[in-house]
């Protein structure tokens, strides 16, 4: 089996400001900043006989490049209980677009749609359950936050190998966008 997602990569320069974001929250798990993506559409565990047509399916994609600026830092689950700390994504209809094409791209290959809103991230670390206390206080330490806007020239299909060390993401596939 093969555990899959479509992201798109950081330029190191936008890694760099990222890294400067990391830490400050007792048990909080810091991503690395090389691994820091921005994901469009997680696929999760697939035959390996799936990948040509997942591959296929994400070729034929047509959708113009675009540019992409963070804005703000926030926190996923509740006060109580936060799960990840993320930057977010500047309101980007290109960003919805190409979206919503990886989505029906995906679907007509065969993969079960993604019943979940899209809400654009970068996670920066994610929080053990229990050690919530000082996520609220990093979010409103660390905003107002923007980094950007960088160009996006393409999209890549993503392995992800669970380890004990953390995910190791092996790019599969790069898929060009239109002008990139
Ligand atoms: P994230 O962007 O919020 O970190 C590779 O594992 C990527 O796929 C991660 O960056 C992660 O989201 C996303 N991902 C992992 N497990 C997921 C799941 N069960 N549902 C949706 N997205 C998931």
């Amino acid at each position: 089996m093969l555990r899959l997602f479509v992201a798109i990569e950081l330029p190191e320069s936008i890694r760099q400001r990222l890294a400067l974001l990391c830490g400050g929250v007792p048990g909080a798990r810091w991503l690395s900043p090389e691994t820091m993506h921005l994901t469009l559409r997680f696929i999760g565990e697939v035959q390996e006989a799936a990948l040509g047509d997942i591959d296929d399916a994400l070729c034929d994609i047509r959708a113009p490049g675009f540019e992409v600026a963070l804005d703000g830092i926030g926190n996923f689950g509740n006060s109580g209980k936060p799960r990840a700390i993320w930057a977010g994504v500047a309101r980007n209809p290109a960003l919805q677009h190409l979206h919503g094409k990886i989505e029906s791209a995906l679907v007509r290959a065969g993969l079960p749609p993604e019943g979940r809103k899209f809400t654009p991230h970068v996670t920066l670390a994610r929080v053990k359950s229990g050690r919530a206390g000082r996520v609220g206080e990093y979010v409103a330490a660390h905003n107002p936050f923007q980094a950007g806007p960088f160009k996006v020239a393409g999209f890549t299909l993503f392995s992800s190998f669970l380890s004990h060390s953390g995910a190791i993401h092996t790019p599969e596939a790069v898929y060009p966008l239109e002008g990139g």
